[in-house]
């Protein structure tokens, strides 16, 4: 059996509001670790799962068929022509069902470790398409907004017309995203099926002005439209209902000053972006209001150009 690699992806933002399935942003802070080596075995075995605290993970399976980590490690593996076995230790920092990409953190991971593996690892670009096989085991849906930054870093446009091409977006210098995590599950895949089919002309119309808008404003560092343009009036409507706090959290973080406020991906987790210099206090705010509903929570302040996933030691 070979030496243990380590691979840390780190948690990531879907939707960023403005594009659903289609935009997403890493998260600093948080994210998941996968440890793998060779084994005589055949195929990608999980010796254990372990959380934050250290302990095995009360509800993640080792049952590799059953976990996003080793099911992308597997497609991988098979791919590219690996021999006998790959046995991955998974350490979770994402919480579950937190709507902070927890489920691509590990496929990610796993994959960025697994791939060091091989005889002649691949480039990243082409490691975006085995991530995305864990992914979608979780969540039902071909959606690259939680792959794409938790393996490349930054804010990453990903439709899937584009797939396996992604484009990385420039980011504005002085803008940070804050992300509140309420104490709360939301299923991706419930809260997927769970959309309405149709919508209407104008609200077509409207988002798309939205992500166009935003996008533009990201890349020539224009602040006052990122605070124009950063809504959500076509999904976010459907799912804050879902999450108990969201008003009174999305109200802190405007009236602390956020540029816009909404569900990080399905929810129940929360995010702005907000001027660096507010980012604290626009934490502060949304995490004062989700307690006064009742409900913990914490948070993480991100650079919008967090680093994406990587190799971080042999032995
Ligand atoms: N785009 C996905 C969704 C992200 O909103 O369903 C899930 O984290």
């Amino acid at each position: 059996m070979s030496e243990w690699v380590t691979a840390f992806a780190p948690a990531s933002i879907g939707n960023v509001a403005v594009g659903f399935d289609m935009l997403g942003l890493a998260l600093e802070g948080a994210g998941d670790r996968v440890q793998a080596r060779r084994t005589d075995g055949d195929g990608v075995t999980i010796a254990e799962v372990r959380g934050l605290d250290g302990e095995v993970h009360p509800y993640l399976s080792t049952d590799p068929k059953a976990n996003t980590a080793s099911i992308a490690a597997q497609a991988l593996w098979d791919a590219q022509g690996g021999t006998r076995g790959v046995e991955l230790k998974v350490h979770k920092g994402v919480p579950l069902q937190s709507g902070m990409g927890s489920s691509a953190a590990s496929a990610v991971a796993a994959v960025v470790a697994t791939n060091a593996l091989l005889d002649e690892p691949l480039g990243p670009a082409q490691l975006l398409a085995y991530g995305l096989i864990g992914e979608q085991f979780a969540s039902g849906g071909l959606h690259a907004d939680n792959v794409a930054p938790s393996l490349f870093g930054g804010l990453v446009l990903c439709p899937q017309v584009l797939l396996p091409d992604v484009v990385r977006v420039p980011v504005p210098d002085g803008v940070s995203a804050v992300l509140v995590h309420p104490d709360l599950q939301v299923n991706t895949a419930h809260a997927r099926k769970a959309l309405a089919g149709g919508y209407s002309m104008s609200d077509w119309l409207a988002q798309q002005g939205l992500l166009a808008g935003f996008l533009v404003a990201c890349a020539e560092g224009d602040v006052d439209l990122i605070g124009k343009t950063l809504k959500d009036v076509v999904i976010e409507p459907q799912r804050k209902a879902s999450v108990p706090c969201f008003d009174a959290v999305k109200g802190a973080a405007l009236k602390s000053g956020a540029l816009g406020c909404s569900l990080s991906g399905s929810g129940p987790s929360l995010f702005a972006l907000c001027s660096e210099s507010r980012a604290r206090n626009v934490a502060s705010a949304m995490e004062q209001a989700c307690r006064s509903q009742g409900i913990a929570c914490e948070s993480w302040v991100s650079t919008l150009s967090a680093p994406g996933a990587r190799v971080e030691a042999d032995g």
